[in-house]
């Protein structure tokens, strides 16, 4: 008989938080985001709560206007790699940006990281929203919203060609014959398209997991598109279960147009739970963060999705001014969900700020509230899995003990990692090279 179906966490591991504010708040380490004991503690934790995965989040720009994270933290992938020599079980995601590097290089540094964790990577692929990332690079204009989406898919399409140059059992090995390898398994990509030119073949061979899990993050058409065709995982946000619904069947039907099992892609809403003995405690811890968020700091951080735009040129106590089409080629997704929500409710420009910079979302209350809500969005059709971030200090130590313990009582969530890769984990199949002769069917 088919094996329930159970729910897939991962972790974020943000440093000192997602706000402009939250560093300042007592019980977090104002070090956090480059303090690599404490990501190795936040790690450790997840692998004890049985999570899939933990996951490091990447950009390649800062200015003064930056949230406090992003001015000093580390490189997904060399942190990943340091993680994954030091824990067994957890999957090790990072972010690498499709718009500002090469896939033959990045092919190779997550196969790498796969090979090194024994196939516990994964690759969150992200298109690179801020404009001002182009004076970082060599690359002349920032391409615009259509054109990063074109060339994610190229690269995504080359990168895993490239993943499949060496056929399973391509190395032989054989010390007594002198045979190190078969050449008739090693496979040149010999890709010409329009963005990447690449021959191959990759100098690292295919890891326990096939190759590493590919997440997908942007929910706009042509990013949902993306995910549907190529990701095996999806992040999204969403504030109310409906709004996740429609977001899940959405990318479900796209990936069945393309030809795949809807199970085949995984979605994960991020959320940010705040749990307390009573529901009055969460609420109050959630205040507790949301108090130290000056206006100021708010209209900082909603002008990141817009570009930098400066919102504070706008009377804050009227309604949320009208930006026409400005953000558009940025946080498509985010920046159109704020501007459709404050026409809907009729929200002041202050309250839009606010309410960007600490979400308080659905997830706050009891450990039991917590937990009926996940199980009401995993078994709606809402959500796959959830990757959790950390709301409030503590709050993703106080998930690990008081609501996975429930999920877990519920027979929604596993007690035992059931195998040792993330792909084995998520419960994905594993890609068979493109190269590699069929399977022969005994009749
Ligand atoms: C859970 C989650 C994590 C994300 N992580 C990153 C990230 O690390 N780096 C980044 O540039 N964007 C990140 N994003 C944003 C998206 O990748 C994307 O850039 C943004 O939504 C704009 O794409 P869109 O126009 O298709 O929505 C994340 C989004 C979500 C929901």
């Amino acid at each position: 008989m088919a094996k329930n179906r159970q729910l897939k966490l991962g972790a974020v591991l943000h440093g000192v938080g997602s706000s402009m504010s939250a560093w300042r708040h007592p019980d977090i380490p104002s070090d956090a985001s480059i303090n690599w004991p404490r990501y190795l503690e936040q790690a450790q934790l997840a692998e004890q709560g049985k999570f899939d995965f933990i996951f490091i989040a990447d950009g390649l720009t800062i200015s003064e206007k930056s949230i406090p994270h992003f001015l000093n933290r580390f490189e997904p992938l060399t942190l990943l790699s340091s993680l994954g020599a030091v824990t067994s079980r957890i999957g090790l995601v990072g972010t690498l940006s499709t718009s500002y590097s090469e896939p033959f290089t990045v092919a190779r540094q997550f196969a790498s990281l796969d090979h090194i964790s024994g196939g516990r990577a994964g690759w969150n692929v992200v298109t690179s929203p801020g404009e001002a990332t182009a004076a970082n690079f060599n690359k002349g204009e920032h391409p615009d919203h259509s054109k990063r989406y074109r060339l994610a898919a190229e690269y995504l399409e080359v990168a895993k060609g490239l993943w499949d140059s060496w056929e399973d059992d391509a190395f032989v090995r054989d010390k007594e014959s002198g045979v190190f390898f078969d050449p008739d398994k090693m496979h040149r990509l010999n890709h010409k398209g329009e963005f990447f030119s690449v021959e191959g073949p990759l100098n690292v061979a295919r890891s326990k997991q096939g190759r590493p899990i590919v997440f997908q993050a942007g929910s706009s058409e042509p990013g949902r598109d993306l995910a549907a065709r190529t990701a095996d995982a999806v992040f999204t946000g969403h504030e109310t279960i409906e709004e996740a619904q429609a977001f899940y069947a959405d990318v479900k039907r796209r990936a069945a147009e393309y030809g795949r099992s809807p199970d085949e892609i995984l979605i994960f809403p991020g959320i940010g739970p705040i749990v307390g003995a009573t529901d009055e405690e969460a609420e109050r811890r959630y205040e507790e963060i949301a108090s130290l968020a000056s206006v100021e700091d708010a209209l900082l951080y909603l002008g990141r999705f817009f570009d930098h735009h400066d919102f504070s040129a706008y009377p804050l106590d009227e309604p949320f001014p009208d930006i026409g089409d400005l953000g558009t080629n940025s946080f498509r997704s985010t920046t159109d969900r704020i501007k459709q929500k404050a026409k809907e409710n009729g929200w002041t420009l202050r309250q839009v700020a606010l309410r960007t910079m600490t979400p308080k979302g659905p997830f706050v209350g009891t450990p039991e509230k917590v937990a009926d809500r996940l199980a009401q969005w995993f078994e709606g059709s809402a959500a796959d899995g959830f990757i959790v971030g950390e709301a409030v200090p503590g709050g993703f130590a106080d998930f690990v003990k008081y609501v996975v313990p429930l999920l877990q009582a519920r027979g929604l969530y596993r007690s035992e990692y059931e195998q040792d890769t993330l792909r084995g984990n998520l419960g994905l199949p594993f890609p068979v090279n493109r190269y590699a002769a069929p399977v022969a069917v005994r009749s």
